[in-house]
């Protein structure tokens, strides 16, 4: 026992939890991630020997997973749309797996799976394949399990280890493998011009950097944990491409401190959500400038004019400014279409130091596991 624990202390380094090791460690593991891509470009080769004739078939994506790696394929199905210009569903694999989808020819079935060891998961791609779907693709982090094993194409995160049970680096990677695969479909598919691949390249190359940016908010972000870990619940809000960046910020929370938390897309507000905001409502909004910045603004106001406190995810773009119940926090760069991955930092950042403020066990939050191998 005592081994384990020094083992374990060893391996942490300087960091006092794996996830706060994790959540450092993303500048690298997005460096490993995208290294061959910078090298190679948006080729279908980076999937595997098949993928230069299978993913030029490809009329239509359907991705399957489960808990954070169904948020990033959230995210994908933005990218999917808008740069390759390809219809995609996405649905929790446990949910695919007892429905009798209709399979429509030529759709590719993605699998996203940090251990590639999820049953449902899993079970959602043997369901795809009865229906007769047979160009799979499995993104994964652990080489040769069982999901990637089963798929004909391949795409391997190189996050490293993840230990601690909330997932942090496998997310943004499979975030940058998702949007290598969109820009992959767009250039087979005559959507990519050179100068917008050039650019989506210079982006990817960026993003470590951009992400080590975002790290160094922690000591702000900490500050706003202090009033978190005080709350009993938490509502998180996000339009577009950063609803899921919202809705993953919410289940980190959850997760590891035990505080209800919820997201939704700023636009529902009305619908039902601002019926719980009062003083003691903590709302975050992920509010990049991007082209829905103003309609979350307008939206924010309607927190405002409730009493319920604001505290903005923004970036360097989004124009405005600190005030009563308003709190800011800036990444220092506006980083385009790779947003999504960069203003996923603070959240878990944000998840982080609320648990360690409430005093929860971070790695190992109760009743959870990392890899969910049963149904
Ligand atoms: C569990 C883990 C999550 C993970 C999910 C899916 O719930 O606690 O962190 O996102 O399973 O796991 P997978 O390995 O398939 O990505």
């Amino acid at each position: 026992h005592l081994s384990e624990v020094s083992l374990a202390s060893l391996e942490l380094g300087p960091y006092s939890h794996f996830m706060q090791k994790e959540i450092h460690e993303q500048p690298k593991a997005l460096a490993d991630t995208i290294e061959q891509v910078l090298e190679q470009g948006f080729s279908p080769a980076l999937f595997g020997a098949e993928a230069a004739s299978l993913l030029g078939k490809v009329e239509g994506v359907q991705i399957l997973a489960c808990g954070t790696s169904y948020y990033a394929a959230s995210v994908a199905r933005y990218w999917i749309e808008q740069i390759a210009r390809l219809p995609c569903q996405v649905e929790i694999a446990s949910e695919y797996r007892y429905r009798d989808a209709v399979a429509l020819p030529n759709q590719l079935v993605v699998t996203i799976s940090q251990s590639g060891e999820t049953l449902d998961t899993m079970e959602a791609l043997k369901h795809a394949q009865q229906l007769g779907h047979d160009l799979t693709l499995s993104i994964c982090n652990v080489r040769e399990s069982a999901i990637p094993r089963a798929s004909r194409l391949v795409f391997y995160t190189r996050a490293g280890a993840e230990i601690g049970v909330a997932s942090t680096k496998a997310f943004t990677t499979q975030l940058a493998a998702l949007f290598t695969l969109a820009a992959t479909l767009a250039k087979l598919r005559g959507h990519l011009s050179a100068e917008v691949e050039a650019n989506y390249l210079d982006d990817l190359r960026k993003l470590p950097g951009s992400v080590q940016h975002a790290l160094n908010l922690e000591p702000q972000v900490k500050a706003w944990a202090e009033l978190f870990s005080t709350r009993q619940h938490a509502l998180f809000l996000g339009r577009g491409v950063h609803y899921p960046i919202a809705l993953e910020g919410a289940l980190k929370l959850k997760e590891i401190t035990y505080i209800h938390a919820e997201a939704y897309p700023a636009g529902e507000l009305k619908h039902g959500p601002l019926a719980l905001v009062d003083e003691q409502m903590p709302v975050v909004v992920i509010a990049p400038n991007d082209s829905l910045l103003e309609k979350v603004h307008s939206n924010m106001q309607e927190v405002r004019a409730r009493g319920g406190e604001l505290f903005v995810f923004a970036d360097l773009d989004s124009h405005f400014g600190e005030s009563d119940g308003l709190h800011v926090i800036r990444t220092p760069r506006h980083v385009g279409v790779l947003s999504p991955v960069v203003h996923t930092i603070p959240v878990q950042l944000l998840a982080y130091h609320t648990a360690l403020a409430r005093g929860t066990d971070v790695d190992k939050p109760r009743n959870l596991a990392k890899a969910v191998t049963v149904e």
